[in-house]
């Protein structure tokens, strides 16, 4: 039988992400598109999926049998604590608009994306798949985790009532071409990359907010393509399962920026404004679910994959997400 695999947020670092992999992994390979395959990367143009009938129309355009659910509204820091309704409210109707019309379009098989950020702000460290709800997750992004788990709770809850074959993955922070390099939202890398990027460019310092210290797992989003590849394949199981770098493989932040540093070719003045605020020094989230599960995987190498990264953005400054090119 055919197989349509429709990418929600197939336009978002994530989706890119998985378009270069289906594209470049041999076919037939491990992570590669199967001979039979049909993949479609949908981008909100195409579709609003806050809107249930524009959601069917998708699903009756391509009649998709298997749906990776990528998209989201994604923010840093400051959108979240400013937008939290609309992070908690676009987030459940996008998620519940795909969650159910994939079970009334009867797709075979659904993965949707949730987050570290939906762990509790108090925790045991590691995190771990069975911590997800056990208390309640950190004020900052409180709209965007608490749409994030519901995912996770409605997932059961089709699986128990109607059989549904729904699931959902965990990363930890990514990064990669097509990321959101938007100063005013970006992630960590991106934000740190851009600005490192026009401090060179303007001959100016490269400051960096912190002292350089917090660690954090960073998943490169082609690895991460790879690992929802081999979900779709061969994970059936309604339980989370985080996909990561191990505990072992965290990064400081002054490593971040050495990286970065080294990768933009910047020579100029760079220090840390031990100033400002540290987030958490650590969150560390175990790997050991996916490891047993998928028997062997190899992460590219965290040098390499912000090097792939900052040259991407460097012959792409033009039609990167700089904010340089926002409507108006
Ligand atoms: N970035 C991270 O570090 C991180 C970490 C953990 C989990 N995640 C999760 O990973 C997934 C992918 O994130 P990402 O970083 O790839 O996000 P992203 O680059 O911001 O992309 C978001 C995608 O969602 C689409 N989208 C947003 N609102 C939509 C709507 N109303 N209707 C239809 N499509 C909509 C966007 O489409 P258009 O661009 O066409 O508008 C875009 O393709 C998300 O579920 C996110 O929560 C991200």
């Amino acid at each position: 039988m055919a197989t349509v695999v429709l990418v929600t947020g197939g336009t978002g670092l994530v989706g890119k992400a998985l378009e270069h992999i289906i594209e470049t992994e041999p076919v037939g390979s491990r992570f590669g598109k199967l001979p039979n395959e049909t993949w479609i990367f949908a981008s909100s143009a195409e579709g609003d999926l806050r809107d249930p009938e524009q959601t069917n129309k998708l699903y009756e355009k391509y009649k998709p049998t298997h749906v990776i659910h990528l998209a989201a509204l994604v923010g840093g820091l400051f959108k979240n604590m400013k937008y939290k309704l609309t992070f908690l409210r676009d987030n459940i109707l996008i998620n519940d608009n795909v969650l159910h019309a994939s079970y009334t379009h009867k797709t075979t098989k659904l993965i949707s994306c949730l987050s570290t950020c939906v762990f509790p702000d108090k925790v045991e460290y590691p995190l771990d798949e069975n911590k997800i709800h056990s208390g309640p997750p950190h004020e900052s992004n409180f709209g965007y985790a608490h749409a994030k788990r519901m995912v996770d709770v409605q997932n059961h809850a089709y699986k128990e009532e109607f059989g549904c074959n729904f699931t959902s993955a965990i990363p930890t922070n990514i990064f990669g071409p097509y990321d959101n390099y938007d100063l005013e939202d970006a992630h960590v890398i991106p934000a740190l990359v851009h600005k490192c990027y026009l401090a060179k460019k303007n001959g100016t310092p490269f400051i960096v907010s912190g002292t350089g210290k917090p660690l954090r797992q960073f998943i490169f989003s082609h690895d991460l393509a790879k690992l929802f590849v081999w979900m779709l394949r061969e994970y059936d199981d309604v339980e989370p399962i985080i996909l990561s770098v191990g505990e072992d493989e965290e990064v400081s932040i002054k490593e971040v920026t050495d990286a970065i540093v080294k990768a933009v070719g910047f020579d100029g003045h760079y220090s840390f404004d031990t100033s400002k605020a540290d987030g958490q020094f650590r969150k560390p989230a175990s790997n050991k679910k996916l490891l047993d599960r998928i028997g062997g995987f190899q992460f590219t190498p965290f040098e390499q994959a912000l090097d792939i990264s900052v040259k991407w953005f460097i012959e792409n400054y033009d039609t990167a997400r700089t904010g340089n090119n926002k409507k108006a």
